[in-house]
């Protein structure tokens, strides 16, 4: 039997991957065959679930981080990463077989979109057993949140301990890969971007009547509360009772890097709704933290700090 840290308490619990990001910044990015020559270079700190745990916690929340790293210098970057934002280590698994992940970008230095290959490296290989040695943590946490980038049935191991207690559940289903039905009924909170949800819904969103379309098709699959996020079109939401669209920010600054956007977006939910934020209030809150992660390079090192939202 494993032993259960009944200890331990967080108002958000996160599961999912941290990755060293290379990213590589220049005018144009790459076509199929072709070399270009960059403008910039950094090393930093990525990966979904460790980025939406550190947006969390400089939101100010009390944050746990379920992952695994490798026994090399990109785990100690997360180890040092943690440390710095207030995120016990303790429920950061280390293995002694596999490498930290890493991951490509490729970013364009005039707009910040971005190109991503992620090779998640010992993030993969965290087990449900792993997850059971913190089932303390996962059932008695306010909010769950989890993404794709690690294995999907442990995700969904892990979903199901969460709302077997008394957590809101979110869902970030990136990056869009496959899952089985059964996911959905597990899910409070789904949050895709536009082609992530594309890619769910089987069909174009172009416009806020087709966001409230794909919202109702996956309100009708299980998810309670479904949040499409779609750029500078805003946010589109949905549930049972109503659904609205939310506009997006009128940025201040050049937006520099658009890495992580979406993990600031949803690490800000989950820290609005554990801060028992009204829907819209919280809707506004996480599109003025995504919207301000932009300005600033790199994903973890890019999340703002509450003083700086308000
Ligand atoms: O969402 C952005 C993240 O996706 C990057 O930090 C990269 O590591 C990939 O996991």
């Amino acid at each position: 039997s494993v032993p259960n840290y009944a200890r331990l308490m967080s108002d958000i619990c996160v599961l999912g991957n941290f990755v060293a990001d290379n990213s590589f910044y220049a005018k144009q990015l790459p076509v199929k065959g072709q070399t270009v020559f960059g403008s910039g270079y950094q090393v930093g700190p990525g990966g979904k679930g460790s980025n939406q745990a550190i947006a969390a916690a400089r939101l100010g929340s009390k944050v746990n981080f379920l992952g695994k790293i490798g026994e090399d210098a990109n785990g100690k970057m997360a180890i040092d990463l943690y440390k710095k934002n207030n995120i016990d280590q303790k429920t950061v698994f280390i293995s002694k077989e596999h490498p930290t992940g890493v991951a490509g970008l490729m970013i364009n230095k005039d707009d910040g979109t971005n190109a991503i290959i992620v090779c998640p490296g010992a993030s993969m290989e965290i087990t449900k057993q792993e997850i059971d040695k913190f089932s303390n943590l996962v059932t008695s946490c306010k909010v769950f949140l989890t993404q794709l980038e690690i294995k999907t049935d442990v995700t969904l191991h892990a979903l199901k301990l969460a709302k077997s207690g008394n957590a809101i559940t979110i869902l970030n289903p990136a990056p869009a890969i496959k899952i089985e039905d059964e996911f959905f009924k597990y899910i409070d909170f789904f949050t895709p971007n536009e082609t992530e949800a594309e890619f769910y819904y089987g069909k174009k969103i172009q416009n806020h009547d087709e966001a409230k379309l794909a919202g109702e098709f996956f309100i009708k699959k299980g998810v309670k509360n479904s949040i499409i996020t779609l750029g500078d079109k805003g946010v589109y939401f949905s549930n049972n009772e109503t659904d609205f669209p939310v506009p997006a920010l009128d940025l201040k600054g050049k937006v520099l890097d658009t890495t992580g956007a979406g993990d600031a977006f949803s690490g800000a939910l989950a820290s609005g709704l554990e801060k028992k934020m009204d829907i819209k209030e919280c809707l506004k809150f996480a599109i003025k933290v995504s919207g301000i992660s932009t300005t600033k390079k790199g994903a973890a090192d890019a999340m703002p700090l509450l003083s700086e939202i308000n």
